[in-house]
């Protein structure tokens, strides 16, 4: 068996949350990745070894950087079996790696998604004449995606390993956190990077305020964490492409971040997952209800995320509570800029407010509206 060296114009898929797609083609685009292409699901992009390290590192947005090691058409099984073993798995797999296939097939010939995933694996053995096991349960070390679409077949290994929001700084959460990726992507649709203070009145666990305190300092998000393709064979001989841990926390930033909410145990929570992502001392943090919530400064850019109807289950106390943020918003907060994250247009009306809808988005199979307003 030749081993291959890996062409420095590799394809790419960054896997984005549903509605960021086009915010994290943005976000690659400021990273140097030329001309990405925002699809259904995430961006499709091309750059050499060290595009893909940065994009895993740098891409706040995206969920995992898939990398396309294999399309071909595939009618029947003995083509599929051929066609994988002539992938050069020896530059990412090792023999007691554990893998996870995944598979998807629509309008195929082949569909039959547990045999597709056991051909596969077949093919993988030939070509590394090993007995790499595939995995069903646990935590697999590498990832393979196969899509089969009319008959053609698309392979990709999983360069990122544990999902991109997976940031390594937040082990304590509260009630509904939401995807650091998802907070990464919402402050960005709203255009905020720094510039005026950020408020957030219903902080849970401190995603929003954590994810800002990144962006404002201008720190790669996924700093402090590993990633899949770390332990393939060809990294090793790359190790002069990564430049992962080069960036400084600053003392402090030139902005307010502040988190606050009505709940103990959140703030403990949003505090200690600070402290772990070593930005504590840039993020204000209080225990109050944002019934009682005081700001001395007259503008900045506040973003609330309160409690959903599924956990609410008394609608009536729900109306009340979105028509009381939205009184404390008109009367307290003239001059700043506001987004609300609302399941529900009944909610949304309550509030009394009149917002313009930046996107339709998913938090955890949850429809949120995306609302925003200036007061
Ligand atoms: C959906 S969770 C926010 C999740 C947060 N974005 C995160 O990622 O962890 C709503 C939060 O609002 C807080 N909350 C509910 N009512 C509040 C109130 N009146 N004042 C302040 N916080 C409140 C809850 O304690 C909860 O932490």
């Amino acid at each position: 068996m030749m081993t291959k060296k890996l062409s420095d114009n590799l394809s790419l898929f960054a896997v984005s949350p549903p509605g960021l797609e086009i915010i994290t083609a943005q976000e690659l685009k400021t990273i140097g990745i030329k001309d990405p292409v925002a699809a259904q699901g995430g961006v499709n992009f091309s750059g050499n070894r060290s595009n893909l390290y940065s994009c895993n590192l740098k891409a706040g947005t995206a969920s995992r950087i898939l990398m396309r090691v294999g399309k071909f058409l595939a009618p029947a099984f003995p083509q599929l079996a051929r066609r994988t073993a002539q992938i050069p798995w020896e530059l990412f797999l090792i023999d007691k790696d554990l893998l996870k296939i995944h598979v998807t097939s629509h309008h195929s010939k082949l569909y039959h998604t547990g045999k597709i995933a056991e051909v596969i694996m077949e093919g993988i053995h030939k070509r590394l004449r090993s007995m790499i096991k595939q995995k069903n349960r646990d935590i697999p070390d590498q990832k393979i995606f196969v899509r089969i679409v009319d008959n053609y077949c698309t392979i990709s290994i999983d360069t990122s390993g544990d999902h991109l929001h997976c940031r390594g700084y937040r082990l304590e959460t509260a009630k509904a956190p939401l995807r650091e990726n998802l907070a990464c992507g919402i402050l960005r649709i709203c255009g905020w990077e720094g510039q005026i203070p950020l408020i957030d009145p219903m902080c849970g666990a401190g995603t929003f305020p954590i994810e800002g305190a990144i962006s404002a300092a201008k720190l790669p998000p996924n700093r402090n964490r590993k990633f899949a393709f770390q332990k393939w064979p060809m990294f090793k001989a790359d190790k002069d492409l990564i430049h992962l841990q080069e960036n400084n926390v600053p003392d402090n930033l030139k902005i307010m971040i502040k988190g606050s909410d009505n709940d103990y145990n959140a703030l403990k929570a949003a505090k200690n997952n600070a402290a772990r992502a070593g930005l504590e001392h840039l993020i204000q943090f209080e225990q109050v209800s944002f019934e009682e919530l005081t700001l001395d400064i007259k503008s900045g850019f506040l973003i609330i995320n309160p409690p959903y109807g599924q956990r609410i289950k008394n609608e009536k106390r729900l109306i009340t509570f979105y028509s009381r943020i939205g009184k404390i918003l008109t009367q307290r907060f003239k001059g700043f800029k506001c987004a609300l994250l609302c399941p529900d247009h009944n909610l949304q009306k309550a509030t009394g407010l009149s917002w313009k809808s930046l996107a339709m988005l998913d938090n955890g199979g949850i429809k949120i509206n995306l609302l925003y307003t200036e007061l």
